[in-house]
């Protein structure tokens, strides 16, 4: 036990050793790397008056100790989102049988570290159990079964969660709503109903819909507006708009703010939620350059309104990154690289914070 503290200790002194100009690690990557001299990214985007500069991590993660070192220093992130195990697949796998073991793991390293949580998520057509997305429902039953999750998921945070996704992706990119077991049952339906049942367990924690391509003007955006706009007018609980801004090198809308305000104009805050900036294979450093640029174009566009509460990165490594994942031939998408090396999208981070 003593020599493993000691290794942690040792773990983490690198990784302060690495705020020096020229990073120990960056004799490993060919490329060009970031040079920053900064307490962390959280200490930046609090001095820019956000609330804070946050990650998405996974529970395997958690055995790659250089990796956690970085993920607990609270100078660098002062926000965590599992990016999976609160999910309802992992929470609900059997009808009423909830287990919240893997996500109580990334809450205490949160709160350990003494970094905020986001919740995500409660209703997602995607990574749902088998007796949830082929189940055979009344839209009583359902609106029941979404209830019951969403009050007994965010019940068992309650205090704990700065904000919850309480309604991920619900719309298609042409403005209908997703054809999925929830709107195929209960029409909209299910919407206040998650977010009534997530109000009451959980009255302090902010309520978001979070989406993807609802970052520049198109359909997408203004279904979802239109759905605030009736939530709101019904009396139904709605502070946020989650926008995951996945998005690619060269192509950061170029509307960003002017959208931002149009979601602003509705009286709800918001979030970058799950921010990575993806190319397509391989490096060069040109493709960094411009990566870096669209690492601060996004922040810059946060720093420009109040309303922006903070800046989640889906993931910081490209080691864990989805993307390569789900996009084959693409990634390199995250701030470090896959050597836990600074990457110019950092500075692209700083710089766009210290422009407040
Ligand atoms: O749970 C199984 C595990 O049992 C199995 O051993 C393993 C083998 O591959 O797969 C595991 O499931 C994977 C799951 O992540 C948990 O690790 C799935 O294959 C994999 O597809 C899934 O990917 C997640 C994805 O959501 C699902 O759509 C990503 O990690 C996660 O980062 C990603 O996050 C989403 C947000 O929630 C919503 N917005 C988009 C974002 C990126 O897709």
């Amino acid at each position: 036990m003593y020599a493993i503290t000691n290794l942690l200790a040792l773990t983490a002194l690198c990784g302060a050793a690495a705020a020096s100009p020229t990073p120990a690690a960056s004799a490993s990557s060919a490329f060009p790397t970031a040079t920053s001299v900064v307490a962390g990214l959280h200490a930046v985007a609090k001095t820019a008056g956000k609330l804070y500069f946050g990650t998405a991590t996974d529970n395997p993660e958690l055995t790659d100790t250089p990796y956690v070192a970085i993920l607990d220093d609270n100078m660098m992130f002062g926000q965590i989102t599992a990016a999976n195990s609160m999910k309802w697949d992992a929470t609900e796998p059997e009808q009423g049988v909830f287990t919240f073991d893997q996500g109580d793991v990334i809450r205490n390293l949160a709160q350990g570290n003494g970094q905020l949580l986001r919740g995500h998520n409660c209703v997602w057509h995607e990574q749902l159990p088998d007796w949830v997305a082929f189940g055979t429902f009344t839209s009583d039953e359902l609106i029941s079964i979404v209830e019951n999750h969403c009050g007994t998921l965010v019940g068992h945070y309650t205090g704990q969660m700065y904000a919850w996704d309480v309604i991920n992706e619900a719309f298609n990119d042409d403005g209908t709503f997703q054809q999925d077991i929830f709107f195929n049952t209960t029409g909209t339906a299910y919407i206040p109903a998650a977010l009534n049942a997530a109000r009451a367990t959980d009255p302090n924690a902010k309520l978001y819909i979070n989406e993807f391509n609802i970052e520049f003007a198109g359909p997408k955006a203004t279904a979802l507006q239109n759905l605030i706009k009736e939530l709101q007018s019904e009396g139904v609980p709605i502070d946020g708009v989650g926008f995951q801004s996945h998005f690619i090198v060269g192509e950061v809308p170029t509307d960003l703010v002017a959208n931002f305000q149009t979601f602003v104009d509705l009286d709800v805050e918001f979030a970058i939620t799950e921010l990575d900036v993806r190319m397509t294979l391989p490096e060069t450093d040109a493709l960094l350059a411009q990566q870096k640029k669209d690492y601060e174009t996004v922040i810059n566009a946060c720093v420009a309104f109040p309303e922006c509460v903070g800046v989640t990165v889906w993931d910081f490594t490209d080691t864990f990154s989805w993307v390569p994942g789900a996009f084959p031939g693409q990634g390199a998408a995250c701030p470090w690289d896959d050597n836990l090396v600074r990457k110019p999208a950092f500075d692209g981070i700083v710089t766009g914070f210290q422009s407040a």
